[in-house]
């Protein structure tokens, strides 16, 4: 698996654990009142769990998974991949700072950052959709 692969499935894992235990803490909350704050955390765990997770697992499996080529650079022009690595997750962070301090404009940067990684990916893996004669 190569390095890109494993750093987005770790971090994914990574989000998929915190997204739960948030998950688990607003569903106590539910039964048994902790703390009116508590509800701030509900974005967080949409955004870890849907994004964080559901996304980055794809990207990092897909990236790993693709066709490759026999000669290197075995998997193309890697940058779009990279880029969205770093775009995504500054994005994610960027949407629960937002909806923790509802600060609307960093919720908005998030989303551009997370559009724009999905565009950076899909430009990497365009190029690798191809049949066995590539
Ligand atoms: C991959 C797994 C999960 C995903 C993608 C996910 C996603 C979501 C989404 C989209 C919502 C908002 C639903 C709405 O507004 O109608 C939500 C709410 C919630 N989730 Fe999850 N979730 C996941 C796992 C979990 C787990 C494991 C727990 C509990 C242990 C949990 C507990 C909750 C609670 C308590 C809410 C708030 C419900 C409410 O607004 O009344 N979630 N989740």
């Amino acid at each position: 698996m190569p390095l890109l692969s494993r750093l987005f499935v770790r971090i994914a894992l990574i989000y998929l654990l915190l997204g739960f235990t948030l998950g688990a803490l607003l569903l106590s909350h539910k039964g048994v009142f902790i703390d009116a704050w508590l509800w701030r955390l509900r974005p967080a765990h949409i955004e870890l769990l849907m994004v964080g997770w559901t996304l980055q697992l794809a990207m990092g499996v897909a990236f790993w998974i693709l066709p490759r080529w026999w000669q290197p650079p075995i998997r193309g022009n890697v940058v779009g991949a990279w880029l969205a690595f770093f775009l995504l997750n500054l994005g994610v962070w960027l949407v629960i700072a937002g909806s923790w301090l509802i600060a609307a404009p960093l919720i908005f940067a998030g989303r551009i950052l997370e559009a724009t990684a999905v565009v950076a990916f899909a430009h990497h893996a365009w190029q690798r959709v191809v049949g066995r004669e590539g």
